[in-house]
């Protein structure tokens, strides 16, 4: 395609953008999980609405753009509330939940310099549930992710993870929840073992940071996970997850100034001036910001209470559901409203494949095979169809159980079980790199 040699009339354009996205998973009917937290159509326009009114904004310079850095500042402010912390918190506003842990584990490597530059090969000890954003910043940064296997209920070995610290630690990393299972690693043991040993815990509340302090205000069991726990240093907590905000917009929260103090970076000898910028990227865009805070807004406590209530009855919908279906089984004791499920006695990958023929958009697991579930507010209205559709899927793969040679299911069944994972890593590059190749397809 080349740019049009003439410019288009704006409603031609919208009416063809519009028409684009038939073909696409139908996340405003539900299909789709982990992908799009949607709250209803009333909320879309909000969010449309406060982007366009900062869609051209651009907080790399906060002097410039002192309503962005207020909102910024106040987007911090309500989270660190949220999560319990003492008047000391502080953060930025990043652009999701990878950005705010390569922000994280940056700064962890920083501020281990600073104190122990002797640690040439920094080590994060992690649990094996760890969200490969970790793995992507380890990747970056020179630092190797030390992974402890989890439990049988899926979450971190503290024992373990005590045992994987040596000289060359600078940091530990616990979940909440965790996203293949929603569970939540034991972080109030994990911060005593940080305080033990002098080492920085970081939690990743990507997925349950806007989720588990309004469960457990409606009475829901949670374990502690937030700053209640003395050790814990900095929580990462996405904005367009369960804070139902647009993409693009996550919070990265320390405990004070002096820890976050690591994240801000410096170029002093650029001929365009001095440059200092606290997240990954240079523009920040001042759109999902302003959306992100026109949304805490919109819902207020109130609302968010109730669309936590409405996603966790959901969940428990769900689960009670699968639970019924022989040949069907739940993985783990979730602590959120992620939803996991195995097959037994059936080809898994084929069941996820036989759902995607039925229209659902499907999030296919390893270690064990299995499916997720991100249950959100939108999917409230949609689990009667799905375990109807999963009843007759699951018929269909156990009365032919030649679907598990058809399909995607060998593709999947065989990368979950490779052993050689450098195999497993070059052949999806290869898928990867063929869709970014002159007239690849999707
Ligand atoms: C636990 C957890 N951490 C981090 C992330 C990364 O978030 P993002 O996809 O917004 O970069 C995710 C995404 O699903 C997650 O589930």
């Amino acid at each position: 395609m080349n740019i049009p040699a003439k410019g288009r009339a704006p409603d031609d354009i919208l009416t063809e953008l519009r028409g684009k996205s038939a073909g696409d998973t139908k996340w405003r009917e539900g299909r789709v999980f982990s992908l799009v937290y949607h709250a209803g159509e009333q909320h879309e326009q909000l969010l449309q609405k406060a982007h366009a009114l900062y869609a051209s904004a651009n907080l790399l310079n906060p002097m410039a753009f002192g309503s962005l850095k207020q909102m910024e500042r106040e987007i911090v402010e309500m989270a660190g509330d949220l999560f319990h912390g003492p008047s000391s918190v502080v953060g930025t506003v990043t652009s999701g939940g990878t950005e705010s842990i390569l922000c994280a584990v940056a700064a962890y490597r920083d501020r281990a310099r600073r104190r122990k530059p002797w640690i040439l090969r920094p080590e994060l000890v992690v649990p094996t549930t760890i969200h490969p954003a970790f793995d992507k910043a380890a990747h970056y940064f020179g630092v190797k992710l030390v992974k402890v296997p989890v439990g049988p209920d899926f979450r971190a070995d503290v024992r373990a993870m005590a045992k994987a610290i040596s000289w060359k630690t600078i940091g530990l990393v616990g979940s909440a929840p965790q996203y293949a299972h929603g569970v939540v690693d034991p972080i109030a043991e994990l911060g005593a073992l940080a305080q033990k040993k002098g080492l920085p815990l970081h939690v990743d509340a990507c997925v349950g940071g806007f989720l588990l302090p309004w469960l457990e205000q409606i009475g829901r069991p949670v374990p502690v996970w937030d700053f209640r726990v003395a050790g814990v240093t900095s929580i990462s907590a996405d904005l367009h997850k369960f804070a139902y905000a647009g993409k693009g917009a996550s919070v990265l929260a320390w405990r004070s100034l002096d820890d976050m103090r690591h994240q801000i970076f410096v170029a002093t000898d650029f001929p365009g001036g001095i440059y200092a910028s606290p997240t990954m990227i240079g523009t920040r865009p001042g759109g999902p910001i302003a959306a992100a805070w026109a949304t805490l807004q919109s819902f207020g406590a109130d609302g968010y209470r109730e669309l936590a209530g409405k996603a966790a009855d959901a969940a428990d919908r769900m689960r009670a559901g699968i639970a019924k279906i022989p040949g069907l089984t739940l993985l783990g004791k979730s602590d959120s409203t992620i939803v996991s499920y195995a097959a037994l006695g059936a080809d898994v990958y084929a069941l996820a494949d036989r759902m995607e023929a039925r229209g659902w958009t499907v999030d296919r697991q390893q270690r064990p095979a299995s499916i997720h579930l991100t249950v959100t507010a939108n999917h409230a209205a949609i689990v009667d169809d799905y375990l109807a559709d999963l009843r007759a899927a699951l018929a269909e793969v156990k009365a032919d159980p030649s679907l598990a040679k058809s399909g995607t299911a060998p593709m999947y069944g065989m990368a979950a079980k490779m052993p050689v994972r450098r195999l497993v890593a070059a052949n999806v590059r290869k898928v990867i790199a063929n869709m970014y190749a002159p007239g690849g397809q999707p």
